[in-house]
């Protein structure tokens, strides 16, 4: 592990403690949950150029939860990295958003991305987004730690 992704594996640890410490027991819901997510990651992951939540429809359509960041498209449809990300259940990492032809820009500044799927039991409920505007800010290494941090919306599901 290079000395920048153990750097970013301690900033993770340290996140998903302060988020422990804000979320469990003091979230009222599953939005006030996912709010503080995003509000804390956002502020201390600064390659983060957009941190937030879709909910998955039944229809398929995904739109938009709370978030942080540039105004996102309030309305997704079937395709792009969000909608890959419930299709296929599994985390997606973008490291240029330019080589993905189905890729949604909701800000043309976004370079890279990764959607890591919200699961309920075997239902994807929603999906966690973060975004750079630089290209390669996202990784197999980031997919773990976020999914811990994700762990704590489970008991407001
Ligand atoms: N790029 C996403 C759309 C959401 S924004 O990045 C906030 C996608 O392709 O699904």
């Amino acid at each position: 592990m290079s000395n920048t992704s153990e750097r970013r594996a301690e900033r993770y640890e340290r996140i998903y403690r302060q988020l422990r410490e804000l979320v469990e027991g003091r979230s009222p819901n599953l939005v006030a949950a996912m709010a503080t997510i995003c509000a804390v990651l956002h502020a201390k992951m600064s390659h983060h150029f957009w941190t937030g939540f879709y909910f998955v429809e039944d229809s398929g359509r995904l739109w938009v939860g709370p978030y942080q960041g540039s105004v996102a498209c309030q309305i997704l449809g079937g395709q792009g990295v969000c909608a890959r990300a419930v299709a296929t259940r599994e985390p997606v990492v973008v490291g240029d958003v330019n080589a993905v032809p189905d890729h949604i820009a909701c800000d043309a500044r976004s370079r890279s991305e990764i959607a890591i799927p919200v699961r309920k039991g075997d239902d994807v409920i929603a999906v966690f987004d973060a975004d750079s505007d630089k290209p390669d800010q996202f990784g197999d290494a980031d997919i773990e730690p976020l999914e811990k941090i994700l762990s704590l919306l489970d008991p407001y599901f």
